[in-house]
């Protein structure tokens, strides 16, 4: 597979183009942005982390006929993908309240919910990522009604699939955010990745984070805490 041009950067990955025009490379940086981009800094290693466990991952989901984007992992930081159009909403699916549904609605961090929920927010950096509701989402075209019912199916089983794995590694899944894209016939597939950048990830016994919170909240041990939740996912595979 030959590396082509690079096709876009964002903050924690770049893309690169193929000579098949299916195939995309994702390269995973060491970046690290919060707050819209506001707050910017490096950790070090996550690249190579983010990379391993977002491919660990997929392929644990794929084996549960959940779709994914994984092709093959090619290097500590490449991964060979299927291309797709990324369908701009950020699908956040929560166990436990954290962040901002706990700004949002004074809910104490922990609140541990009966069931879980999803919510959408609208992928644009200008306008901060607002939430948006499926009806707002729908007339505004950004997926179908029937896309947003396989979306809120395969959240809902990814987050069956990785909160019981998680548990078994002694980690609590908080919460999390993921993407999804359509291949060229439409088809709709997990992408982007599956990180402590994007999950809240808690040790089950003491609660400490194992995740991107102690970049955003300047906690401290930031690297460590990434080393840890990796050590876990691979004594536990
Ligand atoms: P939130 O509580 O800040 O809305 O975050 C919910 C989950 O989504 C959390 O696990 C972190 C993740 N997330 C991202 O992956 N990217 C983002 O830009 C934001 C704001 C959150
Ligand atoms: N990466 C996101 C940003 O910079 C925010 C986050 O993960 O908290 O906007």
């Amino acid at each position: 597979m030959t590396k082509g041009n690079q096709l876009y950067e964002g903050k924690a990955k770049k893309v690169f183009e193929t000579d098949d025009p299916e195939l995309l490379i994702v390269s995973y940086k060491d970046d690290a942005t919060a707050f819209n981009g506001l707050k910017k800094g490096t950790i070090v290693g996550k690249g190579v982390i983010n990379n391993r466990m977002s491919n660990l991952l997929m392929q644990r989901l794929q084996q549960a006929d959940i779709p994914t984007h994984f092709v093959q992992e090619l290097s500590d930081r490449e991964t060979l993908v299927k291309r797709v159009t990324i369908v701009p909403l950020e699908v956040i699916v929560r166990n436990i309240a954290a962040g901002s549904f706990s700004q949002r609605y004074g809910v104490a961090e922990g609140v541990v919910f009966e069931t879980p929920t999803v919510e959408f927010s609208y992928k644009n950096d200008a306008l901060g990522d607002p939430l948006i509701g499926e009806y707002h989402a729908i007339a505004m075209k950004l997926a179908t009604k029937e896309e947003i019912e396989i979306i809120k199916d395969y959240a809902f089983r990814v987050n069956d699939q990785l909160k019981s794995f998680w548990a078994s590694c002694g980690v609590t899944l908080v919460d999390f955010k993921l993407e999804f894209g359509r291949l060229s016939d439409g088809t709709i597939v997990l992408a982007d990745e599956i990180s402590p950048d994007t999950c809240r990830l808690w040790d089950s016994k003491t609660g400490e984070k194992l995740d991107k919170d102690r970049f955003r909240r300047d906690l401290g041990g930031v690297e460590d805490a990434y080393a840890e939740v990796m050590k876990r996912l691979t004594e536990h595979l």
